[in-house]
């Protein structure tokens, strides 16, 4: 263990191999080294910076089956719910107010928004508020349509992989096609979105090796951002009885693509937090250096349920922005909600 966390410290290629190690035999030393490997690499890119992002949820329909995910089209007993367009707009306006600079858009693949309903929301949010920093998170879409809301304005787009062995993602995903999601990935990459990739750690079937190529295909694809937190189960889908992520091998995964990615933009996630009740520090602690708290309106926030008792009050609503600062700054940490551009990019403030 000591010699390959000296290769990582060194900036040496890891193997799959030696990641595979890593997961299965790392104890609490050698994890808090991991950690603090990726703290000082985080330091030296972002400073102690915590970059805030205000998330609106801008639909819970969605076309898709993903087994895991509480909103799914499967669930007929999910409560759905769709922001008018003035809604999501006067959602960035009230994060806005509150300092907010960067605003994910996030949805479930919802048909109802047009390709010219989402290039009328993101130029007016983009001509209304002043250099603003605007990310799309609704899905698969064709190659035409990304490149519609890029001219549109858009700077980024989450989509995670969710995992990159084919076998489990067409497990997981009974009619999407795993390479379309890839080919999406690199399509955005190509168009010249800031893109953030990331999946899941412990989705029911998932083993070590899984893991070390999911951290081996972000280094090769080299996002500018990714989202990685624990699977935890929702009481509505077939994975309902399943295990929890881990969170030890969700903290060795974020040290991990801080340390491959070092200038990676990593959220703390509220699955994360929802996991433990010190898991956003922890997070932090592993190279985590974002976090989403919600400016979704109050009465959808409840229904946008992806997975269990995800949280949704205290430090994941935006509404709480002076309450997470405080806390951030106790645990060392100090919040910007500019725009927050990965320093690879011209525009970093
Ligand atoms: N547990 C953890 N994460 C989930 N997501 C969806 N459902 C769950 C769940 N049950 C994640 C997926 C998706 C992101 C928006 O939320 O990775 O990409």
């Amino acid at each position: 263990m000591k010699k390959i966390l000296d290769k990582l410290r060194s900036g040496k290629d890891i193997s799959r191999e030696e990641l595979i190690y890593i997961y299965k035999n790392i104890n609490d030393s050698d994890l808090e080294e991991l950690m603090n490997m990726a703290n000082k690499i985080r330091l030296e890119n972002y400073g102690n910076k915590v970059f805030a992002r205000g998330l609106v949820e801008i639909s819970s329909f969605c076309t898709k089956d993903c087994k895991y995910c509480g909103i799914n089209i499967l669930n007929k007993d999910a409560k759905r719910f769709r922001l008018s367009l003035e809604d999501i707009i006067d959602s960035c306006k009230k994060g806005y107010r509150l300092g907010f600079r960067s605003f994910v858009l996030q949805g479930g693949e919802d048909p109802y928004f047009t390709d010219d309903m989402i290039i009328e929301i993101v130029k007016a949010i983009k001509s209304e508020l002043e250099n603003v920093a605007v990310t799309l998170s609704i899905g698969e879409k064709t190659y035409e349509s990304y490149e519609a809301f890029y001219r549109a304005g858009v700077d980024r787009f989450l989509l995670r992989h969710e995992t990159i062995n084919k076998k489990l993602f067409e497990e997981i995903h009974e009619t999407a096609s795993y390479d379309n999601r890839i080919n999406a990935l690199y399509n955005l990459k190509e168009i010249g979105y800031a893109v953030g990739a990331g999946f899941m750690v412990g989705i029911p079937g998932q083993s070590y090796e899984d893991l070390a190529d999911d951290i081996l295909f972000l280094k090769k694809l080299n996002p500018e951002m990714v989202g990685l937190g624990p699977f935890l189960p929702h009481k509505e889908t077939v994975y309902k009885s399943e295990e929890k992520g881990n969170l030890r091998e969700t903290l060795i995964s974020l040290a991990l693509v801080r340390i491959l990615i070092p200038d990676v933009l990593l959220p703390a996630t509220t699955a994360l937090s929802t996991l433990d009740k010190n898991g956003r520090k922890l997070g932090f602690d592993a190279g985590a250096n974002v976090i989403m708290p919600n400016l979704s309106p109050k009465d959808n926030i409840e229904k946008y349920s992806l997975y269990n008792d995800k949280l949704n009050t205290g430090i994941e609503s935006a509404d709480n922005i002076q309450a997470i600062e405080n806390s951030m700054e106790a645990m060392g940490y100090v919040i910007s909600k500019e725009r927050g551009d990965n320093i690879r990019r011209k525009i970093c403030l």
